[in-house]
């Protein structure tokens, strides 16, 4: 099931974000996750959780409208890790689709160099892949832009 995020997510969402090895790489902690996702939260980012069988198990944040002044913008997506593999990613990625989709007709994200396995999911997706912004958050790791036209 994909829902909105509920601020009584935050703490569990973001202990098991931390523990994925991207977040770790970006030195993401679970104490700044939790700080940015509360933040995203007062500020009415796009926040949708998938849960299954009771537990959190990804999610999906973005900003719906207003990147390059044309489309939505895809910040985070994460399956927590045991889940990962089973689908969970592609029904996050399908709801923030269709929640951009009502306001953009675009659809923008960006993912690691290194990160083989995202990449090939975004392609699988649709996504093309279009740019790269060398050490843009990290000095040794570019970021490599892709981009989806929705409608
Ligand atoms: C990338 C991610 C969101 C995909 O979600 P998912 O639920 O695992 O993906 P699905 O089951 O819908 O699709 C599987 C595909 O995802 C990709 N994938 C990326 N990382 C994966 C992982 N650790 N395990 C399984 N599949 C992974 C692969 O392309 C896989 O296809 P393959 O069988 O050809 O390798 C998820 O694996 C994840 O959270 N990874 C860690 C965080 C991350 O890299 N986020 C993207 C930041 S830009």
């Amino acid at each position: 099931m994909i829902r909105p995020l509920a601020p009584a997510d935050v703490p569990a969402l973001a202990r098991g974000l931390a523990a994925l090895p991207l977040m770790v790489r970006y030195g993401r902690t679970p104490e700044k996750l939790e700080a940015a996702l509360s933040a995203a939260l007062g500020r009415g980012e796009g926040l949708l959780v998938a849960e299954e069988d009771g537990a959190l198990a990804g999610l999906a944040w973005f900003l719906p409208a207003g990147t390059l002044a044309m489309g939505g913008y895809l910040k985070l997506i994460a399956v927590l890790g045991a889940g990962q593999g089973r689908g969970t990613g592609a029904a996050l990625l399908e709801a923030f689709e269709a929640a951009v989709a009502r306001e953009s007709a675009h659809a923008f994200l960006l993912v690691s160099d290194f990160n083989d396995g995202a990449q090939r999911f975004y392609e699988r997706h649709g996504y093309r892949r279009v740019g790269a912004l060398p050490g843009l958050v990290l000095p040794d790791v570019g970021e490599v832009l892709y981009w989806r036209r929705l409608r």
